[in-house]
């Protein structure tokens, strides 16, 4: 019989990442089966434990139970345990074994299907709640130049910078500091595109060479893309490829095996 893994999330309907595991699985030739499940908002740990008295050996966790997760599980990765969050679990013996994705998923979109190089970068964070969270260690693993967190909530974004501190040059504050500054990188983890809003940034944040990319994605350009590129920013990306690199990370964690990416990233842009 195959192994079991699925997608708890809350809605779940137009989750991706079964069509993903199954192109992964094919390619590599592991007997996996992959499903989504959604979970009531109340009750998640009893969707875990139902899973895993199914026979489930692992799971992906997305909106809203990243949290939630992080708490249920037995073990944590050093990666979840800083992130405060867990995006994949895995069911071994009783154990409920947590880690963290995200982060190192963006860092390969961003070094490899991008080829932008992080280290000696000016990297500017937007936001400071779970995914900008989850994105600080991996970014800062990189060796950046410089770290800023800007957010709506200033006082958040200090507070990130300051718990990040000993990583790398972190700093924290609000949209309104970054008058004047320059960045080769800029990452939107705000949730501002899902209310159709854009962070209000200065002008200057965005020059030819800035490479500009938000972890959502859509059919087109994002809100925040669309604005980047009407400030004459020519080199967008959105989430997608941190979607589908977070997946391989997973799907390795699992199977010990690495999927190869561009053929299904490639799939994906074309549907
Ligand atoms: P997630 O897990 O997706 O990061 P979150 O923890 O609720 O979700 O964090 C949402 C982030 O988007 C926060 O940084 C939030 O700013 P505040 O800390 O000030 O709330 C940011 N955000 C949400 N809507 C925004 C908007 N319209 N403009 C700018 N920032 C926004």
């Amino acid at each position: 019989m195959s192994d079991r893994y699925c997608v708890f999330g809350n809605p779940i309907g137009h989750s991706k990442s079964p069509l993903i595991h199954a192109a992964f699985a094919r390619q590599t030739g592991e007997d996996i089966v992959y499903e989504a499940r959604l979970a009531p908002i109340d009750g998640f740990a009893g969707s875990v434990r139902e899973f895993v008295a199914a026979g489930g050996r692992g799971a992906n966790v997305t909106v809203p139970f990243k949290e939630e997760a992080f708490r249920l599980c037995t073990q944590l990765t050093s990666r979840a345990r800083l992130a405060g969050a867990v995006n994949t679990l895995s069911f071994d013996n009783g154990a409920i074994v947590g880690d963290n994705t995200d982060g190192a998923g963006l860092v390969r979109d961003l070094s490899v299907n991008l080829a932008t190089s992080l280290a000696g970068c000016r990297i500017l964070l937007l936001g400071a709640g779970g995914a900008a969270r989850g994105a600080l260690g991996p970014l800062l693993e990189a060796q950046p130049a410089q770290l800023v967190i800007a957010n709506r909530t200033a006082a958040r974004a200090s507070a990130l910078a300051e718990q990040f501190s000993t990583l790398g040059p972190a700093s924290g504050g609000s949209f309104d500091d970054l008058a004047g500054e320059g960045f080769d990188l800029i990452v939107n983890a705000t949730s501002a595109s899902l209310a159709g809003e854009v962070p209000p940034l200065p002008a200057a944040v965005f020059s030819a060479g800035t490479l500009v990319y938000d972890m959502m994605y859509a059919k087109g350009d994002t809100p925040f893309l669309a604005h980047a590129r009407k400030m004459g920013v020519t080199r967008l990306a959105d989430g997608l490829g941190m979607l589908v690199e977070q997946a391989a990370e997973a799907f390795f964690v699992w199977r010990g095996v690495r999927p190869e990416t561009a053929p299904v990233l490639a799939d994906l842009r074309r549907a």
